[in-house]
């Protein structure tokens, strides 16, 4: 990904920054919608994954939709430019003024994850003059085989309606002129790279598109939510589970009645591989058991590591400015960051060349989950970015 200029033009900047490769941004996005369009399925973004402008600005502008999960993210895809009839509103707990925002600006879907929540989106609604159009979000109880933090469908997480509350849910909708059913929605994890949890899930739709369609609701859309998961190995690689595959599943095993439509809400497979976050060494510490290199770059920056023990790749870019014969032999280290916290480590004994004070390190794969969850821990500075067509 990184040749010999935009090296050069890195080691100008100052770092720590995000830097965002928009070609290959570009190339997922419009690789994503190929395979989805031979299905005619429809995609939406989760914003939560990264909400960047430049990064939202091409996505919106490919004319894929709008995952949200906060009142601010429903406002950010509006002044985006995404259409409201393309903007979902998920999370487990929204609050009134978020709900009574979303109702203005007449979005296309709620997803409902809880009988409370519907009544509360009923009486809001009611008293907006507005009609609310919700999905019901089902806890399937389906194994999503990745980080426990990560996972959001087993009857152990705080998401989604439990399967015996449907016949409630029922009852409240048919109480409330001001809610219209249109549909299903799930989301089982993230960073899923085994086919059959897709597979499992597509079997579950499946019972309850039966289960309602059996009692007279002829649902407009199936949502089966998002969590392809990426190559963060080998990021210059092929990715573990591809756009066509994962398609290609819910084309084969999910059962669509008549027009339904099915909806996806994918995040970290539309941009977590065109995001690296490039940092300099700052110190190089010898330590009696260790060597650590200590980047300006930290926990604050990429939380993952520190959070969920991700693995990101990290390469040594001053490195690869090198002719091979100059460079010198390679050395174990833990790589860390400034941070005052041991949990502070991108890596332990990362093998890389022999590193000096200045050296510039590329950690990989940060375009999704990586600046949107940045911190100002220990009063860090504010982000910064670098985006390829400004270098090249
Ligand atoms: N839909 C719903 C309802 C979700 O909860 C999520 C992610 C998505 C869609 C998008 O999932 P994706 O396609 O990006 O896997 N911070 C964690 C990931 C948290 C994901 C939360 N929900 C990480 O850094 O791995």
């Amino acid at each position: 990904m990184f040749n010999r200029d935009i090296i050069a033009a890195f080691e100008q900047k100052e770092t720590p920054f995000f830097y965002y490769d928009l070609q290959l941004l570009q190339a997922t996005i419009d690789n994503a919608l190929t395979e989805a369009d031979k299905y005619k399925f429809h995609i939406h973004y989760a914003l939560k994954a990264n909400f960047n402008e430049r990064v939202l600005q091409i996505i919106q502008e490919s004319g894929i939709g709008a995952d949200c999960v906060s009142g601010n993210e429903v406002l950010k895809a509006v002044e985006t430019g995404f259409s409201p009839d393309k903007i979902v509103f998920a999370g487990v707990g929204k609050a009134d003024k978020e709900i009574i925002a979303a109702l203005h600006h007449d979005i296309f879907a709620f997803n409902v994850e809880s009988v409370q929540e519907l009544c509360v989106i009923g009486d809001l609604a009611k008293k907006e003059g507005k009609v609310a159009k919700v999905a019901l979000r089902i806890n399937p109880n389906v194994d999503a085989k990745t980080h426990k933090y990560i996972t959001t469908g087993l009857d152990e997480n705080k998401f989604g309606i439990k399967t015996w509350e449907l016949n409630e849910c029922l009852d409240v909708i048919r109480n409330f002129d001001s809610l219209e059913l249109i549909g299903l929605h799930f989301h089982v994890g993230s960073q899923v790279v085994d086919l059959n949890v897709f597979k499992s899930l597509c079997v579950k739709v499946n019972e309850f598109n039966n289960w309602f369609d059996e009692r007279g609701y002829r649902l407009k859309v199936l949502n089966v939510g998002g969590g392809l998961g990426v190559n963060y190995t080998d990021p210059d690689g092929d990715p573990i589970v591809d756009f066509k595959r994962y398609f290609e599943i819910f084309d084969q095993f999910l059962e669509r009645k008549g027009e339904q439509e099915v909806h996806f809400e994918l995040g970290r497979a539309l941009v977590a591989q065109s995001g690296s976050l490039i940092s300099k060494v700052l110190y190089v510490k010898n330590g009696i058991k260790k060597h650590f290199l200590i980047l300006d770059a930290g926990m604050t920056e990429l939380m993952r590591p520190a959070l969920y023990q991700a693995y990101h790749k990290i390469e040594h870019l001053s490195a690869k400015q090198l002719s091979e014969e100059t460079r010198d032999g390679s050395v174990n280290y833990d790589v860390v960051g400034p941070i005052c916290e041991s949990t502070d480590c991108f890596g332990k004994e990362v093998e890389l060349p022999e590193s000096k004070r200045g050296d510039l390190i590329a950690i990989r794969t940060t375009g999704a989950y990586g600046e949107v969850m940045a911190s100002k821990y220990n009063l860090r500075d504010e982000i910064r970015y670098v985006y390829s067509d400004e270098i090249v």
